[in-house]
């Protein structure tokens, strides 16, 4: 088995191993924030793939598309997955799914859970949750079982909730910085995946390149790095109320 995963606030790592421990032990681990696919990654006819991506404005992370592009299936199985914060989760999904398959996948099931928002942590801040790690465990079992069902003779069909053309990739306006307490230990910039923080001037983030992915919040031991600025927290209040109504994991299954 091989799980890829990009997970820059670490939610989609969680709910992308957590499935895969439900189906068999162990596998190859492919963190693309720490290392990017740069050469082909094969999967073989029996073996199963396991992504998890995070969805950035109801797409994959783009940043993600190269590296995806490595995954070379033999009609190999595969588990699509997105992680979401509770907003939605709009073409993201499908979008996995069609890619998986037009790469010799044969995508046997594609789920879409919920977790913590990074931009916005305190919308669905307690996300997953124990309901949700069930849902993605019945899922990883599901799956699994479903694994041998689909060969060239049969193929089957998996429907996906999305539609296209996808929805237009869009980018957040928010970006973090640090502050006075920032001891320029290092850790947001070498964990950057844009190299958006330089080293020099850790409390400052180019505006161009930075995804507001949030890595380098999540490393940051003084908890220097933040989201700032009156119109960030207006933001964070109007999706407090927007993103409140409890949503609920969607799997689809190839049939
Ligand atoms: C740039 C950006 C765009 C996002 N867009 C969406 C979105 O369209 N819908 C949504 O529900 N959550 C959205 N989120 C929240 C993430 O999908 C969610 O927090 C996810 O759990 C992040 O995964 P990670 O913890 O592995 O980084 C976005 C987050 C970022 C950083
Ligand atoms: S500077 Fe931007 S791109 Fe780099 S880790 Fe921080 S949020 Fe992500
Ligand atoms: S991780 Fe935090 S403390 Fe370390 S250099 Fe970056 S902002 Fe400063």
């Amino acid at each position: 088995m091989k799980v890829v995963y990009f997970s820059p606030n670490d939610t989609t790592r969680r709910v992308t191993q957590a499935a895969a421990a439900a189906m068999e032990p162990g596998g190859e681990q492919v963190d693309l924030l720490k290392a990017p696919l740069t050469a082909d990654l094969s999967v073989g006819e029996e073996e199963m793939l396991v992504v998890g991506m995070p969805v950035y404005a109801g797409r994959i992370p783009g940043l993600c598309l190269s590296s995806l592009a490595h995954l070379k299936g033999n009609g190999s199985p595969a588990a699509a997955i997105v992680v979401y914060g509770n907003r939605d989760y709009d073409d993201a999904l499908l979008e996995l799914t069609d890619l998986l398959e037009a790469q010799g996948f044969r995508v046997v099931g594609a789920g879409a859970f919920i977790a913590r928002h990074s931009i916005f942590p305190t919308v669905a801040a307690d996300r997953p949750d124990e309901k949700d790690m069930e849902a993605i465990a019945a899922f990883g079992r599901e799956c699994q079982a479903r694994r041998g069902l689909f060969s060239e003779g049969h193929p089957g069909e998996i429907l996906v909730k999305g539609s296209r053309p996808y929805k237009k990739p869009g980018a957040s306006s928010f970006r973090p910085s640090g502050d006075r307490t920032c001891t320029a230990c290092g850790a947001c910039a070498a964990v950057c995946p844009t190299k958006s923080i330089d080293p020099a001037t850790p409390t400052k983030t180019r505006e161009d390149t930075c995804l507001a992915c949030a890595a380098c919040i999540r490393v940051c031991p003084t908890g220097s790095r933040a989201f700032r600025g009156v119109a960030y927290q207006t933001a964070r209040k109007a999706f407090e109320i927007k993103c409140a109504a409890y949503r609920l994991p969607e799997a689809f299954y190839r049939a």
